[in-house]
């Protein structure tokens, strides 16, 4: 089997972690022929040689050696052009940009199949799980109940920095960042948007759905509280943000992002610091739970690897479950339970609660726990991140099977 000849666009922390794990990964064949960066000039810790960089895509995509594109630019927008660029032209390739997977997925797969190519991202969701793949190929049938967990490494840090070790929120997520684990805008990574871009690629893998991500209610923990800390540690519990695809009929399934109280016999619970874990739930098995760190340099690299040593054998995703007849579809008339923590009682009186089974009302702060649908979330979604405000969800599916 010839070599594999890579263009590498991007050189920041996975880009430098690709290019340490390609070197030293023998059973792959496969070298970095050229890396595309934005600047070339840019002081980097990693001992490079400078004939490797160019500042010109073209360079990568009209060299007819290169035959495969590895790309890990930050830039979603600059992203969908190499991506696109580089399969219009029929080249294959690997991607870890999640924001610009989760918004052009379907688009991507027509092109995958118009221009008889490839791309992989297993990378682009849950760093070093092999979560992808494993939902395309093992779990191809109707069994399938829920795919739920933690897909964000950044937000996961952070909470277990503060709920464990008592630390700053502030000072975790510089941390964060300074670790490479969050993105370069972090308000992605905390606001739940990072974990929401993996969970519409996860559902296309799971369900074999596409659900654009305006649709999604995604609610992240930048607004988390010593109050809601406190209030957790008393119930033994922590908080959590936590992505879910779940199904709530044979013929429906609902989705969405939200910090979560989460009790300590779940699977999550332990999953702490930049790692991931992700349940698989299906009829016949239960539960399975993937563990693995998924964020930062090395770990993501790990994936890419992967799927680089995957196109070896000519491994592409067939997107199978998309054609199947009976597809769940997705709905937002679902009754969740939820606890808000709420500034006044005015801004309490525009939440239309379906009920409320517990009120708390102080001068420090007040809170409602009740019922809620999914749909009036999504309504009054700008109001939720007025001041003083936080919601968590408190699980309600398939709690008869657990524990
Ligand atoms: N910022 C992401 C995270 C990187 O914290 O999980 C991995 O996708």
């Amino acid at each position: 089997m010839n070599t594999i000849k890579i263009g590498l666009f991007g050189l920041g922390v996975v880009g430098q972690g690709i290019y340490r794990v390609i070197g030293r990964a023998t059973n792959a064949h496969a070298e970095i022929k050229r890396i595309c960066v934005r600047n070339i000039d840019k002081p980097r810790d990693l001992v490079i040689d400078p004939a490797l960089l160019t500042d010109n895509a073209d360079d990568i995509l009209l060299d007819p050696e290169i035959n495969l594109v590895v790309e890990v630019v930050d830039d979603a927008e600059a992203s969908y052009r190499i991506v696109t660029g580089a399969l219009r032209r029929g080249i294959p390739v690997v991607s870890g940009n999640k924001a610009m997977i989760a918004r052009h997925l379907p688009e991507l797969i027509e092109m995958q199949r118009r221009y008889d190519t490839a791309l992989l991202y297993d990378a682009s969701s849950c760093g070093s799980i092999p979560v992808i793949r494993n939902l395309e190929e093992y779990y191809d049938n109707d069994l399938l109940l829920e795919v739920k967990g933690i897909l964000n490494g950044s937000s996961n840090y952070i909470l277990s920095r503060v709920f464990d070790h008592d630390e700053d929120y502030a000072d975790a997520l510089r941390r964060a960042q300074k670790l490479g684990f969050a993105e370069s805008d972090p308000s992605f990574d905390i606001e739940g948007y990072d974990s929401l871009f993996k969970l519409i690629i996860i559902t296309v893998h799971a369900l074999g759905v596409y659900v654009a991500p305006e649709q999604v209610f995604t609610y992240g923990i930048s607004s988390i509280s010593d109050f809601d800390i406190r209030y957790a540690r008393e119930k033994r519990m922590k908080i959590k943000l936590v992505a879910q695809v779940v199904k709530v009929a044979d013929d429906r399934f609902t989705m969405f992002v939200m910090p979560e109280f989460v009790s300590p016999s779940k699977y999550i619970y332990s999953v702490d610091d930049e790692y991931n874990g992700v349940v698989i739930r299906g009829e016949c098995y239960d539960r399975q739970f993937m563990f693995g760190k998924g964020a930062g340099s090395l770990p993501t690299a790990s994936s890419i690897l992967s799927d680089v040593m995957a196109r070896r054998h000519g491994y592409r995703y067939e997107y199978k479950k998309m054609d199947y007849l009976n597809l769940p579809s997705y709905t937002t008339d679902v009754m969740l339970k939820i606890y808000l923590r709420y500034p006044d009682e005015q801004f309490l009186s525009a939440i239309p609660f379906a009920s409320v089974s517990e009120k708390f009302v102080s001068g420090t702060a007040s809170y409602v726990m009740g019922e809620i649908l999914l749909s009036d979330l999504i309504a009054h979604r700008e109001l939720l991140r007025a001041p003083g405000v936080f919601v968590a969800n408190i699980p309600r599916f398939f709690l008869n099977l657990d524990d």
